[in-house]
C-alpha cells in the first residue's frame, strides 16, 4: 500500500543526449527540412488545406439544339430529332431511324430468321416464350410466297430492323447550346456560364473550341464528338453516350472573374464500344393513330440515338 503511494508521487523526465555527429547531424535536419518543406509549400502554399472547402454544387441546366437535316427526302427540325423536348441536361439527337408504318393489332409473321419453319410443330418450342415482335401462337404461317415463319398476336406487320440505312449527316453541324448557374450554399456563391465578357454580337457568331473560345457556351456536335476522341460516322450509325462535363474549380479568395467554367468532354459508354453484343444507343418508340371506324394504329420508330449528358461538378475553396 504505502509502495503503491510513493511510486505515484515520483517525477519522471527522458534523458536527452547530444550526439556530436557530422552524419546524424545532418539526416536530422534534412529530415526537418522536409517536414517543414512539405507543410509549407505542399500543405498551404499549394493545396491551402487551411481553407475552407465545398463540393455540394447546386446547378441547373438548360439546353437547347438547333440545325437541320434531311432524312428520308424529309426536312427534320429540333421537334423530330431531339428527345425528350423539354431541354434537359440529358437529351438525345436521332441520327437514323428505321419506322414500320401502319401496325395495326392482329396476327402475322415473325420477321426475324430464327423463328423460320415448314410445320406448325417447328413454332411450339416458342410458346409461353416472348418471341421478339409480340406473343407466339405456334402456329406456321407464309412470310412471303417462299418464306414461312411462326405467327405471332401483336403489332403487325412486325417490324424488319435489319435493313441498312444512312445516318443524317447534317447533325455534324448541329449546335448545342447549354445554360449552367450554379450554386455553392457554404459560401453562397452564385454563378453561370455566360461571363461577364461574353457579348450579344459575341454569343450569335461563336462556336466553342479548346483554343479561342473557351467559354462560348455554343458546342458544334461534330467538334464535341471530336473532343471525346470518337468517329462521328460509327457513332451516327450505332448510337453513343457523351458526356459534356462543366468543372467550377475555384478559389474564392482570387477575384471573381479568374472562377471560370472548364469544360470536357468523353465518351460515357465506352463500354458498348468494345462488347460486340449491344453495340450503341438505341430505343422504340411510337406515334398513334385512329382509323375513321375507331381503330388504332401506329407507326412505330426505332431510334439510334448519340446522347449527351451534360454533368456538372465543382470544388471551391476560401479562408
Ligand atoms: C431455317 O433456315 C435455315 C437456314 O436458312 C435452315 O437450315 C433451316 O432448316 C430452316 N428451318 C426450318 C424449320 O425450315
Ligand atoms: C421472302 O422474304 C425473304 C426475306 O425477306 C426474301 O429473302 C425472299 O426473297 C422473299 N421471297 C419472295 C418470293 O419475295
Ligand atoms: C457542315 O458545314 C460545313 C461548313 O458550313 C459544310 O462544308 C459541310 O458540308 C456541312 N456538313 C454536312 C454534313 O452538311
Ligand atoms: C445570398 O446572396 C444574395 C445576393 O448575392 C443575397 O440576396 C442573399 O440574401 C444571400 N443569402 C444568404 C442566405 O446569405
Ligand atoms: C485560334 O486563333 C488563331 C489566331 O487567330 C488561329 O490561327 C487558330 O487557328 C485558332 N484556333 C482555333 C482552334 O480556332
Ligand atoms: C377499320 O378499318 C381498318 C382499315 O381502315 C380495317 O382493317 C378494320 O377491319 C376496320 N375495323 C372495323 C371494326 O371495321
Amino acid at each position: 500500500m504505502w509502495s503503491c503511494i510513493t511510486d505515484f508521487f515520483t517525477y519522471e523526465t527522458t534523458k536527452s543526449v547530444v550526439v556530436k555527429s557530422w552524419t546524424i547531424g545532418i539526416i536530422n535536419r534534412v529530415v526537418q527540412l522536409l517536414i517543414i518543406t512539405y507543410f509549407v509549400g505542399w500543405v498551404f502554399l499549394y493545396e491551402k488545406a487551411y481553407q475552407i472547402r465545398d463540393t455540394a454544387i447546386e446547378s441547373s441546366v438548360m439546353t437547347k439544339v438547333k440545325g437541320f437535316g434531311v432524312y428520308n427526302n424529309r426536312v427534320m427540325d429540333v421537334a423530330d430529332y431531339v428527345t425528350p423536348t423539354q431541354g434537359a441536361s440529358v437529351f438525345c439527337i436521332i441520327t437514323k431511324m428505321i419506322t414500320t408504318e401502319n401496325q395495326f393489332q392482329g396476327y402475322c409473321p415473325e420477321s426475324e430468321t430464327k423463328y423460320n419453319c415448314t410445320h406448325d410443330s417447328d413454332c411450339t418450342k416458342f410458346l409461353n416464350k416472348p418471341g421478339s415482335n409480340g406473343i407466339p401462337t405456334g402456329r406456321c404461317v407464309h412470310f412471303n410466297s417462299s418464306l414461312m415463319m411462326c405467327e405471332i398476336q401483336g403489332w403487325c406487320p412486325a417490324e424488319i430492323d435489319t435493313i441498312t440505312t444512312s445516318p443524317m449527316m447534317e447533325v455534324e453541324n448541329f449546335t448545342i447550346f447549354i445554360k449552367n448557374s450554379i450554386r455553392f450554399p457554404t459560401f453562397n456563391y452564385t454563378k453561370g456560364n455566360f461571363l461577364p465578357t461574353i457579348t450579344d454580337s459575341y454569343i450569335k457568331k461563336c462556336n466553342f473550341d479548346l483554343v479561342n473560345n473557351t467559354y462560348c457556351p455554343i458546342f458544334r456536335v461534330g467538334d464535341v464528338v471530336r473532343y471525346a476522341q470518337q468517329n462521328f460516322n460509327i457513332l451516327a450509325n450505332k448510337g453513343g453516350v457523351i458526356g459534356i462535363k462543366i468543372g467550377w474549380i475555384c478559389d474564392l479568395d482570387k477575384s471573381d472573374d479568374e472562377c471560370n467554367p472548364s469544360y470536357s468532354f468523353t465518351r460515357l459508354d465506352a463500354m458498348s464500344q468494345k462488347n460486340a453484343v449491344s453495340p450503341g444507343y438505341n430505343f422504340r418508340f411510337a406515334k398513334y393513330y385512329k382509323t375513321e371506324n375507331g381503330t388504332d394504329y401506329r407507326t412505330l420508330v426505332k431510334a439510334y440515338a448519340i446522347r449527351f449528358d451534360v454533368l456538372v461538378n465543382g470544388n471551391v475553396r476560401e479562408s
